[in-house]
């Protein structure tokens, strides 16, 4: 005879079945991501991301405290700048948009790990996420040189690590260069070192205004088809010196974050995007799905290996960790 029942008396209660669970989330594994803007007493809702907002680096504070209450112990900050050019210049501005919300941050709330985005396609004026040739090709080396500079002044604010996404080939090894001559060894690489050329950036390019004006980032960015792909990108940085490496996005990419953690030696970030987030909210807010539909997707970005997710529900899922 064998066991028939096996599986049924491992599921008889909670108690059972939260002694036998396997994958648990917890919210200091959370990363949550926050757009800044120009300004002063700004607060205002995302219209295409519900329960996000666009913050003046002066109104960061209350939120900094929300999420540390909360026990998300990590932001990963995004800038919207006022002006735009060719050489997205407030990218690496002392006094930009992300520099200043650093420092607030820092100044108010030491203990909490910021993370500072690095690209260029919210600060150009066309939109791509790097410097153009004249014939309009994203020139990959050149960038390199605006983007550790747009790192090292992040880091002067006081950011703990930078997240390079901009998906040129070579930055990692280049910031950490530029990070260790000045000084700032201390300061961390996350990369965005699997990162597809996705439909699903859409809310975030509202967010940020940050659509290309013209073509798309499929140059750059991987194409959703490939997956040993993603093993090159994610050893690529890892040789060049990431601490960490993200996958995004998550939900259309469980296989490639199960694959990258298994390959990788270093701790894995799923990110968990804006058109994710937008698509179960609005499907949870009118009531298609049931709430429940939130937890189920970020356990499964945690089952398929993530170490880290980068969720714009951090805050929810926090609190509903918390109640149970
Ligand atoms: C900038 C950047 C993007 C996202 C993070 N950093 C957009 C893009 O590549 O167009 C997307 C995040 C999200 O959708 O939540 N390069």
């Amino acid at each position: 005879m064998y066991p028939r029942t096996r599986g049924r008396r491992l599921r008889e209660t909670e108690a059972i079945r939260s002694l036998v669970r396997e994958t648990r989330l917890s919210p200091s594994e959370l990363v949550y991501p926050i757009f800044v803007i120009e300004g002063e007493g700004e607060k205002r809702e995302i219209p295409s991301m519900p329960g996000n907002y666009h913050f003046s680096a002066d109104m960061l504070d209350d939120e900094i405290g929300e999420l540390k209450g909360l026990g998300i112990n990590a932001v990963l900050l995004f800038g919207v700048p006022g002006i735009k050019d060719a050489f997205g210049s407030e990218a690496y501005r002392d006094a930009g948009v992300v520099q200043r919300a650093v420092k607030s941050i820092k100044a108010q709330h030491p203990d909490m790990y910021v993370i500072t985005d690095v690209c260029m396609c919210q600060y150009t004026d066309h939109g791509h996420c790097g410097m153009l040739t004249e014939t309009g090709r994203v020139e990959n080396d050149r960038t390199l040189e605006y983007l550790s500079r747009i790192a090292l002044s992040h880091a002067k604010a006081g950011a703990d690590m930078v997240a390079p996404s901009d998906m040129m080939d070579g930055r990692v090894g280049y910031i950490r260069d530029h990070l260790d001559e000045n000084g700032y060894k201390h300061v961390g690489i996350m990369s965005y070192a699997v990162k597809y050329a996705s439909a699903f950036y859409g809310p975030f390019r509202d967010a940020a205004g940050s659509a290309p004006s013209f073509g798309d980032r499929k140059t750059y960015q991987m194409d959703p088809a490939n997956s040993d792909e993603a093993l090159r990108e994610a050893r690529a940085d890892i040789r060049e010196g990431a601490d960490i490496i993200i996958v995004k996005p998550a939900l259309a990419y469980l296989d490639i974050v199960r694959r990258v953690k298994d390959s990788a030696n270093i701790p894995v970030a799923a990110y968990n995007v804006s058109g994710e987030y937008a698509m179960l909210r609005n499907a949870v807010d009118s009531g298609i799905l049931g709430e429940d539909a939130i937890m189920e997707s970020l356990i499964s970005i945690k089952r398929a290996g993530a170490d880290i997710i980068i969720t714009y529900f951090a805050k929810e899922i926090a609190r509903k960790l918390r109640r149970e």
